[in-house]
Parts: C-alpha cells; structure tokens; sequence
C-alpha cells in the first residue's frame, strides 16, 4: 500500500506546542514581539475579494522589495514557504550521492539529515570544535562531497562564525560544489555573507521572516544567490508547486521589511535582554555559549539536561532539550520578554537538585 521510499523517511520532530496548559514558551524561538504594527493595520483592512485570484507565482514586488534591502537584483532573490520550504528546494537541485556524502555539522539544525532521507541523498557529520563552534578546517578536508550546508550562527548552540573567515573557507572550497549559508538567525548579530554572493557563485544564503520580523506563522522564507542558481530553485518550484507564497503572505513580506524601525528596535531589545541573560547565568554557575542567535544554549556541571527541563516543564516553562549524545547536557533557552526571561531565571537559580 505503501511505498518503500515513504515507509523509509523519517520525520523532523518540531518543539512542542502543547495545548495542556499555558506555558511560557522559550522552546521554538519564536520572536516574543508581535510582527509590524503595519501589519495589523493591513490585515484590519485588507479586501478579501483578492482571495479569489492565485497570487503572484513569481512575488516578484516582495523580491524586489527585498532585493533593494540587500542590494542585490531581484533574480537574486527566491521566496518559499518558509525557510524549511527554500532549504528542502536547495537539496533537491544541488545535492546529489553519486557525488559523494552532504556535509553538515555533527550538531546543527535537526532539519538536515531528515531532508536527506527524503531525496535519498548520503551525508557526513563533521565534527565541532571542543569549543562547540562549526570547525570549517574539518570541512575543507574532505575532497569528495556533493555540497555543504551549515547555519550561521548555528542552531542549537548559537554560536556565529565571522565574515572574514567565511570569505576565507568559501575561497577553498570546490567551485563547482554549492554552500548554502541558512541564516535564520542571523539578524541576532551573527556577520550575513549576503556580501559575498557576487564573488563566489556556488554560495546561497537563505533567510526567514519568522524569526527577527516575527512571522513565523506566515510562512516566509528567502534565498540569495547567483541568478543561474535562483533559476534552478524556480525549476523546482514550478515542478512542485507554483504558488507557494500566498498573496497575503507576499504583502506581509514587503511590509516587514520596510519597517526597519520596529526591525531595529525589536532585535535590538532581543540582543540586550539575551546578554543580561547570559550574564546573570553566569553568575548563577552556568556555562552560557555566545551567543549570536535569540536562544542560548546552557548547561551546568552536574545537572541532567532532560532533568532540568523536565523540571521547568513542570513549573510551566517550557525550553527545548535534545537527547543526543555530545550536547545531552545542555538546554536551549528562546529569548522571550524580559518579564517572562525574569521568571526563567527566578525558577533556574532555585533548581538546586544535584543530577549526577
Ligand atoms: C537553523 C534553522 N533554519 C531554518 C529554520 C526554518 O525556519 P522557517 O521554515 O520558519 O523559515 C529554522 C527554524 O527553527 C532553523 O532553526
């Protein structure tokens, strides 16, 4: 009844987003802001008689919107349904096992290898730094490989790498291999390579609008690249489906991103209760990695990752943990408001349980 390549897959496991009771929710990274006041003006007024008509395949005034933000040219540009959407097109036109194995870093987005059971496609963990940053010389030491694909910074640890050394590895790396840069996070203060897509054309940064413009119920995501790679993801596109991208979705988009004020002040309050967050952890005995993204990743000497979360689940606060071996003992904590961040560390510093 079913197919082999069906009963083969297996799927990525979201956060929670329990129904039980009201959690504060510092587990999906989720912005805590709502998304532009001039997007509730829109939405108050917008005629529901454009429902009746497809939106635009090609969202052609949302690229070109965001392609003068970045000041690329509108063929630079590609726009999905999500990030998760653009990344899936990515694999599908540019990875490929009879190359050899996709690399990825050993801890990063659990994404990754779930999109590579879907398109059959091998791939390789290369191992992090002791430090727990993305070892980019391990990288450049592998010769066969069909493509390489890591966030910056990375997901779950946080941790930015910067644009120097960026330009460095993407200077070694084989040209006729693609890099995709998944920058979901990036606008956290992480260095974007957006700079260098003119210099190397085997390089796609890829963007969300769910994160730093706090949309992620609408579904938008973006690609930046060489126009010969953006064609490849409408092939695909346009083999799968042509209308990704809804019209309400596409005038959400462009107002989002020319409200660079709320933009600013948004994110910027994010960096400064992040920092006074991690600082007061410190304080408190934990390890804190930096943290470049809206979410630290935190652990403590002698304390249970899944127990301390398990823990703060209980007294109604809710974080994400990953039972994988290398990273058990930490837990990823969203930046939410700082009255909500107060609470997180009200309960944290009385968590006096010793674990192991
Ligand atoms: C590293 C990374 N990339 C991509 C995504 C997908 O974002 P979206 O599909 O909402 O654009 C996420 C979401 O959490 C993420 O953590």
């Amino acid at each position: 009844m079913f197919t082999k390549r069906f009963t083969n897959l297996s799927p990525y496991t979201p956060g929670e987003q329990p129904r039980d009771m009201k959690y504060i929710k510092l587990n999906t990274n989720e912005n805590p802001y709502g998304p532009s006041p001039d997007i509730t003006e829109f939405l108050k007024s917008m005629d529901a008689d454009r429902l009746r008509l497809y939106p635009d395949p090609s969202s052609l005034r949302l690229r070109t919107v965001i392609s003068e933000y970045y000041g690329v040219n509108a063929e630079n540009i590609f726009t999905g349904n999500g990030s998760d959407e653009v990344l899936s097109f990515c694999y599908y036109a540019f990875f490929e096992s009879s190359q050899g194995p996709l690399l990825f870093p050993e801890h990063t987005y659990s994404f990754y290898p779930v999109y590579t059971t879907f398109y059959g496609i091998d791939y390789f963990k290369v191992p992090l730094n002791r430090d727990y940053s993305i070892n980019l010389e391990a990288f450049l030491k592998k010769d066969h490989y069909t493509g390489i694909i890591f966030p910056n910074p990375n997901a779950p640890t946080g941790m930015g790498i910067a644009l120097g050394e960026l330009d460095s590895f993407l200077s070694k790396v084989q040209k006729n291999r693609i890099v995709v840069i998944d920058e979901a996070y990036v606008d956290f203060g992480a260095d974007s390579a957006v700079s260098l897509i003119g210099k190397y054309r085997n390089l796609l940064v890829v963007q969300t609008f769910s994160k730093s413009r706090s949309l992620a119920g609408a579904r938008l995501g973006f690609a930046i690249g060489d126009g010969a790679l953006i064609k490849a993801l409408n092939t695909v596109k346009d083999s799968f489906n042509s209308y990704p991208v809804d019209a309400i979705t596409q005038e959400l988009g462009i107002i989002a991103i020319k409200d660079t004020d709320y933009f600013q002040k948004t994110v910027s309050e994010i960096i400064k209760v992040r920092d006074e967050v991690s600082n007061a952890l410190l304080s408190l005995g934990w390890e804190v990695l930096p943290s470049a993204a809206n979410f630290i990743f935190i652990r403590k000497d002698k304390v249970s990752g899944r127990r301390v979360y398990e823990w703060l689940k209980k007294k109604g606060i809710l974080v994400r943990h990953f039972n994988q071996p290398g990273i058990e003992d930490f837990i990823r904590v969203t930046i939410g408001e700082k009255s909500d961040m107060k609470l997180f560390l009200d309960l944290i510093s009385d968590y006096k349980q010793v674990d192991k």
